[in-house]
């Protein structure tokens, strides 16, 4: 495990100053694998409708935090709270299976790298949004389809491909369709792990575009994991930066881009200007 360094910051304070409180409070999380560190030590506040990226190179945890917070990994140590829109407090680590799928469901959505782990690929697009609805209690049919259809077209997706099953979809088709029945419910926050890895570049272009646009308008909370330091600096507005399990930088995005103090950052947004 590495140790970080208190001359960097690497807790993130509060910004809001509103009685409002966070959406999310990580307090001293780890994830240990037998004897191998998945994370350790992580601690952030996340406020609604803010963006968190967290960067890091490859095994250096991003996936394991991602996977703590939203209650799909058992915590080794540290403690979770989420609230609910009426300050409901939930304690991640301590809700039953149940109440956790229930949360995934509906409070909250999961955009996975590859589309197959995310969606249906026997159902058809529609059937793979109006699931969503259905799990949040939508029972009309002509409800479900009209959402279907709506989202097909905020994704930019042709309405007419609605009956269609996402395996006759492109590789960046299925990722926007997936996106389309995370967002169906509006959820209050979304876990989205490398959403633009394996895409080619033009295509991962347009589909951050339609994330920026659609995270900005909707007034979401994301988590957003990504090796990627140029998705990290047009979606987020804070990020962490974890190196070996830990995290070693945190910040407002801009001001770690622009700014990194630890050696590791600097290597990181080095090796990005130089290639
Ligand atoms: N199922 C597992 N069993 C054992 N060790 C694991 C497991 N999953 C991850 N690890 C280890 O935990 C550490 C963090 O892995 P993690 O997958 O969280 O990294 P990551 O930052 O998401 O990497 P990537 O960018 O490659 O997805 C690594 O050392 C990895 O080898
Ligand atoms: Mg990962």
């Amino acid at each position: 495990m590495s140790t970080v360094s208190s001359q960097y910051p690497t807790t993130m304070e509060p910004m809001n100053t509103s009685t409002e409180q966070p959406l999310l409070q990580v307090e001293n999380v780890a994830h240990y694998y037998g004897s191998r560190v998945g994370c350790a030590k992580v601690s952030f506040s996340l406020w609604p409708g803010e963006v968190l990226a967290i960067v890091g190179e490859s095994g250096s945890g991003k996936s394991t935090l991602l996977n703590i917070i939203s209650g799909r990994l058992a915590l080794s140590e540290g403690s979770i709270t989420y609230r609910d829109a009426a300050g409901q407090p939930y304690d991640i680590a301590n809700l039953p299976e149940g109440a956790k799928r229930r949360l995934l469901r509906t409070e909250w959505g999961f955009v996975h790298q590859h589309p197959r782990d995310g969606l249906r690929m026997a159902v058809s697009a529609g059937g793979n949004i109006g699931e969503r609805l259905m799990a949040c209690g939508e029972r009309h049919y002509g409800t479900i389809r009209n959402a279907g259809k709506e989202w097909l077209h905020r994704v930019e997706i042709p309405e007419n491909r609605l009956d269609d099953t996402p395996a006759s979809y492109s590789g960046g088709m299925q990722q926007r369709l997936q996106i389309a029945r995370n967002l169906v419910s509006s959820p209050r926050l979304v876990f989205m792990d490398e959403p633009t890895g394996g895409l080619d570049v033009s295509v991962q272009a347009k589909l951050l575009d339609l994330l920026r646009h659609l995270v900005r308008n909707l007034g979401l909370a994301v988590v957003l994991v990504t090796h990627d330091l140029a998705v990290a600096r047009l979606l987020a507005d804070r990020m962490l930066v974890m190196h070996q399990g830990a995290v070693v930088e945190a910040g407002l995005a801009d001001q770690v881009l622009d700014d990194p103090h630890h050696p590791y950052t600097q290597l990181l947004v080095s090796s990005i200007l130089q290639g």
